[in-house]
C-alpha cells in the first residue's frame, strides 16, 4: 500500500474558494484504494471548526518553531466518504472569516507547511508521496529536501507539485525564506531558492518536486511559452521532461442531473423534457419572461481578468437583440459587476444578475440554461465546463487550456461536438462563433439534441486522471 498524503489549502466538503477544492475532494476518491492510502492535510479554518468540531477527533499537539514562527498547533482528523482528512488547529492564524487576504497570509503558509512536517514526525506518519497543490504548500518538497533532510524517513519522501493556476505564485521579500522558513543561505546563492532577487513559492516548488503536473494537456505547453508562463516559462521549460498535464474531472455524485436537487431530474432518456422544466423555473426563479424559445446563457465565474468577464460586457446588447437571454452569477472586481448590473436594469426580464455565490443556484443555472459561455482569456482546466456538459448545457467557450482539451467544437458536417469553441481573444470572435451556435439552435435542432446527448455522455469522471496520476506515484515510488 502506497502511502500518498495531499497537502492543500483548501478541499471541499470542507472550505472551498476556488476549482483546486473541488480537485483536492474528487481526485483522493477517485485513486484505487487497494493500492493508495490517500490522507488530505488541511488547515483547521474558523468555517471548519464551526461546522464539523463534533466529527474532528482530536490526534496530538505539537510546536513550530522555525524562524520567528513560534508556535503550537492541535492535529485532528476526521473521515469523510471513506477519505481521513487531518487538520491543523492554530486559532491566531486560521481561526478567520476568510480564508486568503490577509497581510500576513505568507506567514500563514509558512507556518502551515512546516507544521505539516511537524505532524508528520509527531504521528510517525511518513507518506511516500507528498502531493501538493498550488503555492501555498509549494515549498513543502524544499523543506523536506533541504531542512529536515537529516531525518531519512522525510528525506526519502517523493514529490508531486500541482500547478492550479501559474498567476499566483506567491512573490515575497527574500528574507521570509530566512526568517520564517529557516532556510540555509546557501540554497538561496545557488538559485534554487532564489527569484530574481526575491522568493516565489511557486517557482520553488516547480524546481524542487520530483515531479510537476498541471491541469490539462493545453496548458503544460502553454505554460512554456511567454505569453501564458508569468514569468516562469523558461523555468517549466527546463523541467518539461518532469512536466505532466492531466485534465481534471468533476464528482460525479456532486454533479448529477438523475439526482441533484433541481427543479426536474433527468437523464439521457427524458434530456428534453427535464431542461424545458429546469428552463422554465430558473427563468421564474429570477424574474426572466418564460419564453422556452429563447436560448438562455449562463455564466457562472469568478469576475475577474481571467474568465474573459470583459468580453461578455462588451458584447451582451449584441447578444441580447436576438432572442436571447442571460443569466451571470458571481462575484469578482467591481468592474465587471457594475457592468453586469446595467446589463440586468437596461434588459429587466432578459438578462439578470447575481451578485455573489450561490451553490444551489449555480446548479440550477448548470440545469436549466441552453448554453454556458465561458471565453477565458486563460484556463489551467475549468470545472465549470464540465458541469455544464453533464447537464446537457453547451459550453461556449475559448480555445485555451483545459477548454480547448474538454469542449470538442460542433462541426457542421459530421455533427460531433459537444460545444463551441473560438479562438483569437476578442468579442467579434466570441460573436461570430455565438451566431453559428444561434443558428443551430434555432434552425438546426435535431443537431442541437445531438451535441446536448454528446455532452451528456462525455466522461467527465477523474477515472481516466485518476490511472495517469497512479502511473506517476508509481513511478516515483517502486514496490
Ligand atoms: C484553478 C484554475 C481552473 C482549474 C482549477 C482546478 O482554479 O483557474 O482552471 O480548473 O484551478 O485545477
Amino acid at each position: 500500500m502506497k502511502k500518498i498524503l495531499f497537502a492543500s489549502f483548501e478541499s471541499l466538503p470542507f472550505i472551498k474558494t476556488g476549482g483546486l477544492a473541488d480537485v483536492v475532494y474528487a481526485l483522493p476518491k477517485a485513486l484505487d484504494k487497494n493500492k493508495y492510502e490517500v490522507r488530505v492535510v488541511l488547515p483547521l479554518f474558523k468555517a471548519i471548526k464551526e461546522k464539523y468540531y463534533d466529527s474532528l477527533k482530536y490526534l496530538d499537539h505539537i510546536y513550530v518553531h522555525s524562524g520567528y514562527l513560534n508556535e503550537e498547533a492541535n492535529i485532528y482528523s476526521c473521515v469523510n466518504e471513506g477519505i481521513e482528512y487531518l487538520m491543523i488547529e492554530n486559532d491566531n492564524f486560521f481561526y478567520r472569516d476568510a480564508v486568503y487576504g490577509y497581510n500576513d497570509d505568507v506567514l500563514r503558509f509558512c507556518f502551515y507547511n512546516v507544521a505539516i512536517l511537524e505532524m508528520m514526525i509527531k504521528l510517525d506518519y511518513y507518506p511516500d508521496v507528498i502531493h501538493s497543490h498550488d503555492y501555498h504548500t509549494a515549498v513543502l518538497p524544499a523543506l523536506c529536501k533541504l531542512r529536515y533532510c537529516a531525518i531519512e524517513s522525510i528525506r526519502n519522501i517523493k514529490h508531486i507539485f500541482t500547478i492550479h493556476n501559474l498567476v499566483y505564485q506567491g512573490i515575497y521579500d527574500k528574507q521570509i525564506l530566512f526568517d520564517y522558513l529557516a532556510f540555509d543561505y546557501k540554497y538561496y546563492e545557488d538559485g534554487t531558492l532564489r527569484f530574481n532577487d526575491s522568493c516565489n513559492f511557486m517557482k520553488i516548488g516547480i524546481i524542487t518536486a520530483d515531479l510537476v503536473t498541471t491541469v490539462s494537456k493545453t496548458y503544460a505547453k502553454e505554460i512554456q511559452t511567454p505569453q501564458y508562463g508569468e514569468n516562469l516559462d523558461m523555468i517549466l521549460k527546463y523541467r518539461q521532461n518532469d512536466l505532466y498535464g492531466i485534465v481534471n474531472g468533476i464528482d460525479e455524485n456532486l454533479f448529477n442531473p438523475k439526482t441533484d436537487k433541481i427543479y426536474c431530474n433527468y437523464n439521457l432518456r427524458n434530456y428534453l423534457k427535464g431542461k424545458a422544466e429546469n428552463k422554465a423555473a430558473i427563468q421564474r426563479e429570477l424574474g426572466l419572461i418564460e419564453d422556452p424559445d429563447a436560448l438562455l446563457i449562463g455564466m457562472v465565474s469568478r469576475l475577474t481578468f481571467q474568465k474573459g468577464a470583459e468580453l461578455l460586457a462588451n458584447c451582451y446588447s449584441e447578444l441580447l437583440r436576438k432572442r436571447v437571454q442571460i443569466i451571470v452569477l458571481g462575484t469578482g472586481e467591481s468592474k465587471y459587476e457594475y457592468a453586469f448590473r446595467i446589463m440586468e436594469n437596461e434588459n429587466r426580464g432578459k438578462a439578470v444578475f447575481y451578485c455573489g455565490y450561490n451553490e444551489a443556484l449555480a446548479h440550477s443555472i448548470y440545469a436549466g440554461c441552453d448554453m454556458l459561455l465561458m471565453p477565458s482569456l486563460f484556463e489551467p482546466c475549468g470545472i465549470s465546463q464540465l458541469i455544464a456538459m453533464r447537464y446537457g448545457t453547451l459550453p461556449l467557450v475559448r480555445e485555451t487550456g483545459g477548454l480547448k482539451d474538454t469542449v470538442e467544437p460542433y462541426n457542421w458536417y459530421t455533427k460531433q461536438g459537444r460545444g463551441f469553441s473560438f479562438g483569437p481573444y476578442n468579442a467579434y470572435d466570441l460573436m461570430k462563433v455565438f451566431d453559428i451556435a444561434y443558428d443551430v439552435y434555432t434552425q438546426k435542432p435535431s443537431d442541437w439534441h445531438a451535441l446536448m446527448r454528446n455532452a451528456m455522455s462525455y466522461d467527465v469522471s477523474f477515472k481516466v486522471s485518476a490511472k495517469e496520476y497512479e502511473s506517476l506515484y508509481d513511478r516515483l515510488v517502486k514496490c
